[in-house]
């Protein structure tokens, strides 16, 4: 399956932000506290954007761990090794594209993980074959990613708001099924574990932001809603319309990040 699917670096920072402004709970430290990444560690982070795991790993290890970010967008990685320098940092960023052979000998890594990103590989089996091959045996795997009940006011008011059914997200309609099932099948144990993130808007204004930095026009998600500026512009308006309505009547617009992280041991 080919996923035509583009993240941007304004979009990206713009939604994490948002989790960290809005959200109760720290979606990094469910992470640190999994995975336990330790100095003497070899890792490869997958799908890495702007390096946010590379240097919560980097941290968690008092600098030491032997981190690599890999990702296809030259923007991003970019974006990673300017912060890198700034935090006078010793992570390495280089370009991957996790539908082709990763660049790494067999039994490489300690520790794989890809943070909402994996899951638009196109051929599943490939790819996640690949993560297996780069691990050391015993090594671990950990892929994070939307569950079904992700945010779901969020996709009500943009049903409401439009009429039109949600595009099927790359993420959550495979992460519980197929890519479990992938992972389950190559690893010697697989577990899913779920973290839950409340976030709550205390007006509508940063619900907008948010709404745009996921349905955004370059991001290539959501077409089949809108087909030039103009429209998009539009669709924007009519779900201001409904979440304003909402936030009159339950005074705050509460919507649950819900993400599941399967964790593999090779
Ligand atoms: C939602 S972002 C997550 C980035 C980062 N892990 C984070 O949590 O901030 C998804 C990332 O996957 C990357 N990506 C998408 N397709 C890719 C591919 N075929 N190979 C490598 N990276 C890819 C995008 O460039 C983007 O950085």
């Amino acid at each position: 399956m080919q996923i035509h699917y583009q993240e941007t670096t304004k979009d990206l920072l713009a939604r994490i932000d948002i989790h960290e402004k809005y959200g109760a709970r720290n979606i990094d430290q469910w992470t640190t506290e999994t995975l336990r990444p330790r100095p003497d560690m070899k890792i490869l982070d997958v799908g890495c954007g702007a390096g946010k795991q590379c240097f919560l790993y980097s941290d968690y290890s008092q600098r030491k761990a032997d981190i690599t970010g890999g990702d296809f967008s030259n923007e991003l990685l970019d974006k990673a090794r300017a912060q890198n320098a700034e935090r006078n940092d010793n992570c390495r960023f280089m370009f991957l594209d996790f539908n082709k052979r990763f660049e790494f000998a067999d039994n490489t890594f300690d520790l794989v993980s890809s943070a909402f990103a994996i899951y638009y590989a196109s051929n599943l089996d490939f790819t996640f074959g690949e993560a297996h091959r780069v691990l050391k045996p015993g090594g671990r795997l950990f892929v994070t990613g939307p569950l079904p009940e992700n945010k779901k006011m969020f996709y009500d008011i943009i049903k409401e708001a439009t009429n039109k059914p949600i595009p099927p997200m790359p993420g959550s309609s495979r992460f519980k099924g197929e890519i479990y099932k992938t992972i389950e099948d190559k690893f010697s144990k697989t577990e899913l574990l779920t973290f839950e993130n409340p976030l709550t808007f205390p007006e509508v204004a940063p619900f907008i932001d948010y709404v745009r930095a996921s349905l955004s026009e370059d991001r290539k998600l959501w077409t089949s809603m809108f087909n030039n500026h103009d429209e998009y512009e539009a669709l924007i308006g009519e779900i201001e319309k409904v979440a304003t309505r909402w936030f009159k009547r339950d005074g705050k617009l509460a919507m649950t990040k819900v993400v599941g992280g399967i964790l593999a041991t090779k």
